[in-house]
């Protein structure tokens, strides 16, 4: 029987992978067969990650290196390619969320997001698209939000809505470019799951009480209820798939 979705003998790398998401797409990409490098700046929760990775019974590699420095960047990279010798699957999901609106932000907090949230994309793409426009195959999988197609009207996540629109784009652009070269650039835009960045801010009664009653769902999401939209966007049952956003948010961008 033919499996669409076998990973087996690919190598991919997760970013933002120390923690919440990144964790859980990194874990799954290891269960369908891949070997997988991890990139964050937290080097022990990375090695800690990378054990649990090891015992699924594939090769994991973390590598520290914070994603908005472009130094870092092409070091991490070439770690990867001189240790797995190739990439086929990259997911930029590295993030960070803050709660402030237009009227309150500082400069400064604007640049931070946009440089985690966008420029790190932009960045880990530029080394890692290089080498698969050469090898003439890759999969690279951005993570996005529910927020770079609405707005909230409980929070004020301006800055952070700016960054996932730009996010969504960005997919659609390099998506066009690279489909010449058999590269797929797809994103996943999560709705609410449970991770660092949540659990103490959306995770709380006033967040939840909004937001179960709006998505249609009427709940957050569950751990792994990513993995499904992950192994798509890298697998080959997507090879004729780019350039698209596919929205995991128990139906909110539906209504
Ligand atoms: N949870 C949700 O409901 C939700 C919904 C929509 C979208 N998202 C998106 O999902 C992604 C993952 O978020 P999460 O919810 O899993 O939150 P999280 O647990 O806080 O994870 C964020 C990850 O990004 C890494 N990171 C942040 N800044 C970095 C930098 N400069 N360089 C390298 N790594 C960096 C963090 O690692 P270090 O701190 O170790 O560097 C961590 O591994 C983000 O892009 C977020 O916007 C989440």
């Amino acid at each position: 029987m033919s499996n669409l979705f076998d990973l087996s003998g690919r190598v991919a790398i997760v970013t933002g992978a120390s923690s919440g998401i990144g964790v859980q797409m990194a874990k799954s990409l290891a269960e369908h067969g891949a070997d997988v490098a991890i990139f964050a700046r937290r080097e022990e929760k990375l090695k800690e990650v990378a054990k649990e990775i090891e015992v699924i019974g594939v090769k994991a590699l973390p590598v520290k290196c914070d994603v908005t420095h472009e130094d870092e960047v092409k070091a991490a990279v070439a770690t990867v390619l001189e240790k797995f010798g190739k990439i086929d699957i990259l997911v930029n999901n590295a993030g960070v969320a803050s709660r402030f609106g237009v009227l309150d932000l500082e400069e400064n907090e604007w640049d931070r997001v946009m440089n985690t949230n966008v420029k790190s994309i932009y960045l880990v793409s530029k080394y890692v698209a290089k080498h698969m426009i050469d090898q003439k195959y890759g999969k690279i999988i951005n993570t996005s939000s529910i927020f770079g197609i609405v707005g909230s009207a409980s929070a004020h996540l301006h800055v952070y809505e700016a960054s996932k629109g730009a996010v969504i784009n960005l997919t659609k652009g390099m998506a066009a470019s690279w489909a010449q070269y058999g590269i797929t650039v797809n994103s996943i835009g999560p709705s609410l799951f449970k991770s660092e960045m949540t659990e103490h801010t959306l995770f709380v009664d006033s967040f939840l009480k909004m937001y179960n009653a709006v998505c249609p769902s009427h709940r957050p999401g569950k751990e792994g209820e990513l993995n499904g939209a992950v192994i798509y966007f890298a697998s080959d049952a997507s090879n004729y798939t780019t350039g698209q956003i596919l929205f995991v948010d128990g139906g909110w961008s539906a209504i």
